[in-house]
């Protein structure tokens, strides 16, 4: 049976792709100040901000690709079992043909209803005041924002509790709950972190070997590595 190799990814694996992290910039995502934007007093301040916000990603993602970062990853699955939990809201991953992946913070490419959190959209197109549901409540991104819920949790959790082999690419891992998520990896797994500006050291994690590159660069040598150690 083929060996479990789960994935964490966070902002810099898309930065390859032209969507900018969230911590590169002084608190500033794209000139705004992330609690304006993505919570839920930001939303009930000023919902047209908001919703303008998320219209300029959702345009911004179906302009942007997946980069070689991804496509390795994709590639994995024909030599492990993969499943990737990703703290990103784009479907760079899916389209480079990833076929296990946990959105823990939300997909931009959905919307829901702030009326019915269970009724939930695919949606590409910009979203306004006045955009409805079918039972006529607004609609709002199906994004988590910082202060609500992260009803995937549980699930990636869980899933990491299985893992093999743990691979960690282009988080700060400051935000938690998703950071904590390591600790739940089997004690002495092979741990590997990719980023050009890493948040962990070697020591941190018994088995952690640290790659200072960005994901296009980092992710396809590793993968590499891990396919010819798989046959
Ligand atoms: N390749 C790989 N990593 C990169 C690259 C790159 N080209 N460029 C930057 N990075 C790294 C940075 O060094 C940093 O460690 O990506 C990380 C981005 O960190 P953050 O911006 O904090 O993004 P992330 O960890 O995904 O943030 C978590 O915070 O705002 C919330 O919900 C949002 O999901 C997001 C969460």
């Amino acid at each position: 049976m083929s060996k479990k190799i789960v994935v964490l990814t966070g902002a810099g694996m898309s930065a390859d792709s032209g969507l900018k992290t969230f911590r590169d910039e002084n608190g500033l995502w794209e000139g705004h100040d992330v609690m304006e934007v993505a919570s839920p007093h930001g939303f009930a301040k000023n919902p047209d901000l908001v919703l303008e916000f998320y219209n300029q990603r959702r345009r911004q993602l179906r302009q942007a690709a997946p980069n070689k970062g991804h496509e390795a990853l994709a590639a994995l699955e024909s030599h492990y079992a993969v499943t990737i939990i990703t703290q990103n809201v784009d479907d760079l991953h899916e389209r480079a043909g990833s076929t296990e992946v946990v959105h823990l913070h939300g997909e931009l490419f959905k919307v829901r209803s702030t009326g019915n959190p269970h009724l939930v959209l695919p949606w590409k197109e910009d979203v306004i005041l006045g955009t409805k549901c079918p039972e006529g409540y607004q609609l709002r991104p199906h994004i988590v924002w910082f202060g609500e819920e992260v009803p995937l949790l549980p699930l990636a959790a869980n899933i990491t509790t299985s893992a093999d082999i743990l691979l960690v690419i282009g988080t700060s891992l400051q935000v938690y709950p998703a950071a904590g998520l390591l600790h739940y990896s089997p004690p002495g797994i092979p741990l590997y972190l990719v980023d050009p500006r890493p948040t962990l050291t070697a020591g941190d994690f018994p088995n952690l070997r640290v790659i200072s590159k960005t994901a296009a660069e980092g992710v396809p040598t590793l993968v590499a590595d891990l396919i010819r150690k798989a046959v």
